[in-house]
């Protein structure tokens, strides 16, 4: 898939790119049949809620389940990513997020290259997160809420939250984004299943709790440019990884 001039020019400067239902209704249904299996397991890839049996993050699906690794290699998500980024990449992270109907917890505010600057030592924001809807989301499940053009000022200084949630995560404090919202407010990319998200690793982020009797499950593919890979190993390999081969695609149509 390949942006248009005024799609790379609009993700540079708001920071995030929103394509409502870019996977059909059968390709999503491939991804979500496999979620319950990947959730049920026992294994350190899943972390749960404090809390709750809730899983609050999947990662690394696509070293062990044959659909997410046909989606590891997507060209719908890899081949934008590689436009933008102007070189091969590769997989950093790979997350399925579950923000369970009624148990999800809230995301604090963050950026996702403060985390793999401080833990990963990843030398360059030169990375983003494609991500793909896999249940509708709505004003009230949860959605992710950005702060548009906020990565255009770089890296914010940043605290290890290790308390709030069951998972570790560098925060932003309310005073940096109180500072950012007045000047780019909020928005939510929200639409059905199947919609597809970018943006920028430095963009400011954060989500609310899931009070709903809907799952929102979103599936997250942290691309990097290879030349920009971490140098740090003090992550287990599942959530760092550390096979940084540029990612080759498959066929369009490799989902169905
Ligand atoms: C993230 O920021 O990495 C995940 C946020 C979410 O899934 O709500
Ligand atoms: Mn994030």
């Amino acid at each position: 898939m390949k942006l248009t001039p005024a799609q790379v020019e609009a993700y540079h400067r708001e920071g995030y790119l929103f394509f409502p239902g870019l996977f059909s209704a059968d390709e999503t249904r491939v991804l979500n049949a496999e979620v319950p299996n990947l959730y049920a397991e026992e294994r350190p890839e899943n972390v749960r809620e404090k809390g709750s049996t809730a899983v609050r993050t999947n990662f690394a699906a696509h070293t062990y389940n044959d659909a997410y690794r046909r989606l590891a290699r997507h060209p719908r998500l890899i081949e934008p990513a590689r436009q933008i980024l102007g070189d091969d990449v590769y997989i950093h992270q790979f997350k399925i997020n579950g923000k369970a109907a009624f148990d999800g917890d809230v995301w604090q505010w963050h950026q996702d290259y403060g985390t793999w600057f401080n833990d990963d030592d990843m030398p360059d924001a030169r990375a983003m997160n494609v991500a793909v809807f896999l249940e509708d989301v709505n004003e009230f499940n949860g959605p992710l809420m950005f702060i548009p053009r906020s990565h255009q000022k770089g890296r914010q200084e940043a605290g290890h939250d290790v308390s709030t949630t069951s998972y570790p995560l560098w925060t932003i404090d309310n005073a940096t984004i109180t500072r950012l919202v007045a000047e780019g407010g909020i928005i939510s990319p929200k639409g059905p299943a199947g919609s597809m998200m970018m943006f920028h690793c430095n963009l400011v982020h954060a989500s609310g709790s899931n009070l709903t009797p809907w799952n929102r499950t979103i599936v997250y593919l942290s691309l990097n440019s290879c030349v920009n890979h971490i140098r740090r190993f003090k992550r287990p390999e599942y959530i760092a990884h550390r096979d940084f081969a540029p990612i080759q695609c498959l066929a369009d149509d490799c989902l169905n």
